[in-house]
C-alpha cells in the first residue's frame, strides 16, 4: 500500500526534510581537501540532534554513522572515516533524520576543489536526471515515468543507470513502498496521486552499471572503479504539481532559534 499524506503531514515531512536541507548546505560549504568524511558525520551529527531530531541511518540495520559518504567510485552506503578528502575527488553525502515522527531522506555529490570536465558533466547529468524525475511527479503519472525520465537522460549522455539501489516511499519509516528503480518502460506501475511521498534517488557511473558491496558491508562501489553521482530529494505529489520536500529553505527548520538582529 502506498500511504497518501494530509496537508498537516506533509508540514512535518517539510520540516524533517528542511533540516536534512540544511544540515546538507552546511557540509557542502565545509567541503575541501584535507577535511575527512568523519568530520562532515560529526558537524551533521550534531546539527541534527540540535534541531531536535534523531539521525534516521545510525542504527538502520546496524549503519553506524549519521552521514553516508561515498566517495569516487563509492556509489552509496560509504561510512565515513579519518582518510582526507584530496582535490579532484568526488564525494556524495546522503542524509536522514527523523522530527517529529515523520522521515527526511536528501544527498548531493559535491566536488572537492577542481574535478575534471567529464566529471563535472557526470554531477551536472545526475542532478538534471533527478529534476526531470521530479518532474514526472504528477497527479495521473505511474510510478514507472520516474525511472523512466531518469534513465533517458543519462543514457543520451553517455553516462549508465545502477540497478541495484532504488528510491523509495518515505513517511513515517524511511522506507515505504514502492520501490522506485532509476530505469524502466514508462506508463506502468501504480498510478500518482496527491499526499504520496516519495525520495527519488538517481545513481550514476561513467563506466559500467555494475555494482559491489565492499567487506565492511555497507560501501557499495562501482565493479570497474569508475566514478558514481549520486542526487536525492524527497518530493510530494500535490494538486498543484510537484512539491520538493527537501529543498534549502532556512524558514522551514522551525526548531532552530530565530536569528537576533541588533540595529545601530
Ligand atoms: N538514502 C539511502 C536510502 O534511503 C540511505 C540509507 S543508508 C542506511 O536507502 F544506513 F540507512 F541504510
Ligand atoms: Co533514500
Amino acid at each position: 500500500m502506498i500511504t497518501r499524506k494530509s496537508p498537516q503531514e506533509l508540514e512535518l515531512m517539510r520540516r524533517a526534510n528542511g533540516l536534512v536541507a540544511s544540515v546538507l548546505a552546511e557540509l557542502r560549504r565545509l567541503v575541501a581537501p584535507g577535511v575527512s568524511t568523519l568530520d562532515l558525520d560529526a558537524v551533521a551529527e550534531r546539527m541534527v540532534l540540535d534541531a531536535g531530531a534523531a539521525p534516521a541511518f545510525k542504527g538502520y540495520h546496524g549503519y553506524p554513522s549519521t552521514l553516508c559518504a561515498s566517495v569516487n567510485e563509492a556509489v552509496v552506503h560509504g561510512i565515513p572515516s579519518a582518510t582526507a578528502l584530496v582535490e579532484g575527488d568526488i564525494v556524495s553525502l546522503d542524509m536522514g533524520v527523523v522530527l517529529d515522527r515523520f522521515y527526511g531522506d536528501s544527498a548531493i555529490t559535491v566536488p572537492v576543489g577542481h574535478v575534471p570536465d567529464r566529471t563535472t558533466d557526470l554531477l551536472r547529468v545526475t542532478r538534471e536526471s533527478l529534476n526531470l524525475a521530479i518532474e514526472q511527479m504528477r497527479v495521473g503519472g505511474h510510478v514507472s515515468d520516474i525511472g523512466h525520465a531518469v534513465q533517458r537522460h543519462v543514457e543520451a549522455n553517455g553516462f549508465a543507470v545502477v540497478r541495484e539501489f532504488v528510491g523509495h516511499g518515505i513517511g513515517v519509516t524511511l522506507h515505504e513502498e514502492p520501490q522506485i528503480p532509476n530505469y524502466g518502460e514508462p506508463g506502468r506501475g501504480p498510478v500518482l496521486a496527491a499526499g504520496m511521498v516519495f525520495a527519488i534517488e538517481p545513481m550514476v557511473t561513467m563506466g559500467g552499471a555494475a555494482v559491489k558491496v565492499l567487506g565492511d558491508r555497507w560501501t557499495a562501489v562501482t565493479c570497474d572503479g569508475s566514478l558514481a553521482a549520486h542526487f536525492e530529494h524527497t518530493v510530494a505529489v500535490t494538486d498543484s504539481g510537484p512539491l520538493v520536500l527537501s529543498q534549502m529553505a532556512a524558514e522551514v527548520v522551525a526548531t532552530r532559534e530565530p536569528v537576533s538582529v541588533t540595529h545601530g
